[in-house]
């Protein structure tokens, strides 16, 4: 059921959605079918160079039961050759990798997405909804241009709120200003499910801890295998004892309790 797949998966399509923002879909039935929702997968173009290393790239939806779907930022060099490879090109993909965010039965959720951090949520608020639970999701950007997925979040969402930090769209500043104001307002028990920068996710910690509720943030960390093996993604975290320690992003996470993580 949990498979991993290392495949040369054909790509359906690969396009822009204005600006730095691209998406592809890769036909990856092996993947799809057993992949959950906040895991993600290693990959790269076929002719990227043998010194390429894959790259790591959520989810970001599973569309007909075999296509993956993946969103991401045109930013370095691996990303720049990623948005460079053309439908009927291969992707080499090695997933689904990590853990999935949990999914509480009869609790309501929060979502809360900064940038490209949005990429697990069309996935995760699927399933979500596919549970009967109907996130409110809190969607920050820097600007209306850097928003993706709108239709998509707001129909899957009880509540979609946006924020930009320049005010083009939504509410004027973080987003987790407005999460914060709206648990002071009206308190909801209610699950947490995070991905975003860290200065984001050290908020979104911190509002958790202050209201009692439980968060799962999708930590990011530069990564080499993917897989467990090259030591290559260390994040700080404290054990069940209070103790310094360090988990393997790749392995132990991507998702962790925010309670667990040092941020
Ligand atoms: C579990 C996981 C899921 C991810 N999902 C997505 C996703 O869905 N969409 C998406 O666009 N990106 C995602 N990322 C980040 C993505 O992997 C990096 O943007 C990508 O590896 C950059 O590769 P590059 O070769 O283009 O950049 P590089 O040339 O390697 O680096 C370019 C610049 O980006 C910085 N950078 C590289 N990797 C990261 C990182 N992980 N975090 C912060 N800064 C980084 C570098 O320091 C450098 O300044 C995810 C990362 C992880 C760990
Ligand atoms: S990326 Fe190699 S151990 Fe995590």
């Amino acid at each position: 059921m949990f498979a991993r797949a290392d495949l040369k998966a054909p790509i359906l399509e690969n396009i822009s959605l204005g600006g730095k923002y691209y998406r592809i879909r890769v036909l990856a039935p092996e993947i799809a079918s057993s992949a959950r929702a906040g895991q993600f997968c290693m990959i790269r173009p076929e002719y990227s160079g043998e010194s390429l290393l894959r790259r790591p790239f959520s989810i970001a939806a599973i569309r007909d039961h075999d296509i993956l779907e993946f969103a991401y930022t045109a930013i370095g060099v691996g990303t720049r050759l990623l948005a460079q490879a053309k439908a009927g090109d291969r992707l080499l993909c090695v997933g689904p990798l990590g853990n999935s965010f949990p999914i509480a039965e009869g609790s309501a959720a929060i979502v809360v997405a900064g940038g490209i951090g949005v990429a697990p949520f069309p996935f995760l608020n699927r399933v979500l909804n596919q549970h009967r639970i109907f996130p409110v999701t809190y969607y920050g950007a820097r600007s209306a241009d850097d928003l993706i997925y709108i239709e998509e979040l707001n129909q899957l969402s009880e509540k979609l709120i946006v924020a930009t930090d320049d005010g083009s769209a939504g509410f004027h500043g973080f987003v987790t200003q407005i999460l914060e104001r709206d648990l002071e307002q009206h308190h909801r028990d209610a699950v947490i499910h995070a991905c975003g920068p860290h200065p984001m996710l050290a908020a979104v910690k911190r509002i958790a801890e202050r209201c009692g509720l439980p968060a799962y943030l999708s930590m990011e960390e530069t990564m080499g295998c993917g897989l467990g093996i090259c030591i290559g993604c260390p994040i700080p975290g404290i054990t069940p004892d209070g103790e310094n320690t360090y988990f393997l992003c790749c392995k132990e996470g991507p998702i962790f309790p925010s309670s667990v993580v040092v941020l």
